[in-house]
């Protein structure tokens, strides 16, 4: 059993992983018809790196016994202006999705609530990860510049990207390997 305050912050944040899933999903598109078949490759894995966090949530809240409420999904934009902004905007959309997760342990921790401050540290770890990577292809993409060549090597390095997580959730995601 989760406190009332804990179980809606929990579901506000199933659909802040799902609307990333989205995001990441239209950088997916925006990058496919810019024939960089590699970016898109690794935004759509992104995408499935999202839709796994949002499950994890889910089983999360009913393994506690609570309801999941799913919300209305905020639509993403639909176009950038480079690949370059694309990442910009990754960068600042994980920063806003730390400060949300640092916002739940704080709640976690007010309320004295253990379980869900421990469930929440793989999230804590996971956002350092996320925003490490997308301040990495930043840097790379300013270095690479009007270098059309780079661009293609970054292209082909990014089509080797694969999903390491469940991608099938009929089963669930089997909390135990968070
Ligand atoms: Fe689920 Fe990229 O944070």
């Amino acid at each position: 059993m989760l406190k009332k305050e804990i179980t809606d912050a929990l579901n506000d944040q199933i659909n802040k992983e799902i609307y990333s899933a989205f995001l990441y999903m239209s950088m997916s598109g925006y990058t496919n018809e810019l024939v960089l078949k590699g970016f898109s490759n690794w935004f759509m894995v992104q995408y499935h790196e999202e839709m796994y966090h949002a499950m994890k949530l889910y089983e999360y809240v009913q393994s506690q016994g609570e309801s999941v409420v799913l919300k209305t999904v905020e639509a993403p934009p639909a176009s950038f202006a480079s690949p370059l902004d694309a990442f910009e905007k990754t960068l600042a959309h994980e920063q806003v999705v730390t400060q949300s997760i640092n916002d739940l342990m704080d709640l976690a921790i007010e309320h004295r609530d253990h379980a869900t401050k421990i469930f929440l540290e793989w999230f804590v770890t996971e956002q350092v990860e996320e925003e490490d990577t997308a301040g990495d292809m930043i840097a790379q993409l300013k270095m690479i510049g009007d270098d059309a060549h780079a661009m293609l090597m970054m292209d082909r390095e990014l089509a080797g990207r694969a999903a390491n997580v469940p991608v099938d959730f009929s089963k669930g995601v089997e909390l135990e390997e968070a």
